[in-house]
């Protein structure tokens, strides 16, 4: 008798979180679809200490540029030491804002721990990371060296787990923070002439979730926010001697502008969005397109016509 009582009881609490999983579910599509015509208010990021890896280069760059009017106080690190030091100094001349020079090869774990020290010291705790250096080699997977898979996977992959297990203990301890990462349209949709690269971007974005995953079940129960954004090919020197195609370049630009992709990635971060897809159809055909047979994905995925290939001649590299 009490055996059946206690199944009872238990079939009870299934059906009950069932339901409660349901209505849960219901609520946050019609908040989701709320939300898609009044979105969340930006928040402020004056004073707020923001980390950019690879500030110099094309992304990045612009990340700097367009948080500089914002009040943020720049913290920016660039494996190229003159680019970085003249970027920075020209910021701040241009816009007088309090921004900081380091030259950091992300990769390097000691090298990461140093300067973070160094930055504790000069400015103070960082409350915001945006995890953007990032290299892609575009070939066939097969005439990449073995080299070029290492320095990938360091920099577009360990560098996070560098960066991240230095500052993720702090903001978990003053309960504020904020993880912003470059990933890529590759980082969710597969790329031909781009596999390894691919390879390092599904790996961040895996590793992202799964974090904040951790994170949530955290007995502390840390306010930490998280952004991943996943732009398509975007005009920077990294897309320097390689050409992106699309077929429809109404619905998939050819090319992306790095003001576009950091003036999203920062609405992102201000109005703490999960995902960042750039330009939008990412979203569909990196999660909504994955529903369907791998065949039609294949067949979908010709008929968009989308895809990246090495050119002989070095396009111009823009910065
Ligand atoms: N450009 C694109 O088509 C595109 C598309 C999607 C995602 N992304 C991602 O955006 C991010 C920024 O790329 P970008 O297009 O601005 O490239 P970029 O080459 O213009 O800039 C990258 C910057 O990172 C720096 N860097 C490289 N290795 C480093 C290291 N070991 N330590 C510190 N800094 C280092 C470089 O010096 C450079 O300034 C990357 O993570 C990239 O994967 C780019």
């Amino acid at each position: 008798m009490a055996k059946c009582v206690a199944q009872s009881w238990v079939i009870m609490q299934d059906v009950w979180d069932l339901i409660v999983l349901l209505v849960m579910t219901i609520a946050a599509h019609i908040r989701a679809v709320y939300r898609n015509f009044v979105p969340p208010p930006p928040k402020s990021l004056v004073g707020k200490v923001v980390l950019v890896t690879g500030s110099s280069g094309g992304i990045g760059r612009q990340i700097c540029s367009q948080l500089a009017p914002k009040g943020a106080v720049l913290v920016c690190w660039d494996v190229d030491k003159r680019s970085n030091d003249n970027f920075v100094k020209d910021l701040v001349a241009k816009t007088g804002v309090k921004a900081f020079s380091y030259q950091v090869d992300v990769s390097d774990r000691s090298h990461v721990q140093t300067v973070l020290q160094k930055v504790r010291q000069d400015v103070g705790d960082i409350n915001i990371v945006i995890n953007n250096a990032g290299i892609m080699p575009c070939k066939p997977f097969l005439k990449n060296t073995p080299e070029e898979l290492e320095k990938l996977f360091q920099i577009n992959v360990l560098a996070h787990f560098w960066v991240l297990q230095e500052v993720l203990p702090r903001m978990i301890e003053v309960n504020e923070g904020h993880i912003v990462t470059t990933c890529s349209a590759t980082g969710i949709i597969p790329t031909r002439n781009l596999a390894a690269y691919s390879g390092t971007k599904h790996a961040v974005h895996g590793f992202i979730e799964s974090l904040k995953d951790e994170l949530r079940y955290d007995s502390r129960k840390p306010n930490i926010k998280f952004t991943t954004v996943y732009p398509f090919a975007c005009s920077t020197g990294l897309l320097s001697g390689i050409k992106s195609y699309s077929r429809f370049p109404f619905i998939l630009n050819e090319v992306l502008q790095p003001e576009e992709v950091a003036e999203k990635l920062i609405d992102g971060l201000q109005r703490n969005y999960e995902h960042v897809y750039i330009p939008n159809f990412i979203r569909f055909a990196g999660t909504t397109a994955k529903c369907l047979l791998p065949e039609v994905q294949r067949l979908s995925a010709d008929f968009m016509g989308c895809y990246v290939e090495p050119v002989s001649t070095e396009a111009k590299k823009i910065k």
